[in-house]
């Protein structure tokens, strides 16, 4: 990452990074979270994730790595999900943000939450929020998963504590 890159873009390892380079006037960005419109004036090297977690304090949504490789930061941005560390908040600037605190109804859990408590999906919870978050998309582009599916839907989020398998057996619950 030199000082002569404007994007602060840090090519060896291919993700946004605080530089001090990349640091300018506030932008004004316009997102839509949970269901509430929210105008904000951020800095062009904030990420989504830190817009979520710091400007709006929405702490469900967690950070696990640099390298966008964990999946702990997935929300949904206009209803796909998304790993919000790959992404600027000024990006997502007229867009809709659904985080893991936007998915109940009237306090009552989402249905797919609801499976990862009874099928116990879960230990430390670090990865669910992104869990819950991936597997409500991918139950959205295919309602019947195989095994397999689920498997190879969720590759793209990391859990450190539970072999995965109740956490699998959570969204097939989820599906039925
Ligand atoms: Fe975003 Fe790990 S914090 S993928
Ligand atoms: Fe601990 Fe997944 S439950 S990282």
């Amino acid at each position: 990452m030199g000082q002569d890159d404007p994007q602060g873009i840090d090519d060896t390892r291919g993700c946004v990074v605080e530089d001090s380079s990349s640091i300018g006037g506030l932008v004004k960005v316009n997102i839509t979270v949970n269901g509430v419109a929210k105008e904000s004036d951020v800095e062009p090297r904030t990420l989504l994730v830190h817009y979520l977690r710091e400007h709006l304090q929405l702490t469900g949504t967690n950070i696990g790595c640099d390298t966008s490789s964990c999946g702990a930061c997935t929300v949904h941005l206009d209803g796909e999900a998304v790993k919000s560390c790959t992404l600027l908040a000024a990006q997502a600037d007229g867009s809709s943000v659904t985080t893991i605190e936007g998915i109940s109804t009237n306090g009552e859990m989402h249905p797919m939450q609801k499976a990862f408590m009874e099928n116990h999906g879960l230990q430390c919870g670090y990865c669910t929020p992104g869990m819950v978050m991936a597997a409500i998309s991918l139950l959205k582009e295919n309602p019947k998963p195989t095994e397999e599916d689920v498997r190879l839907g969720l590759e793209g989020n990391l859990c450190r504590c539970t072999g995965y398998h109740n956490i699998v057996k959570s969204v097939l619950a989820a599906a039925k």
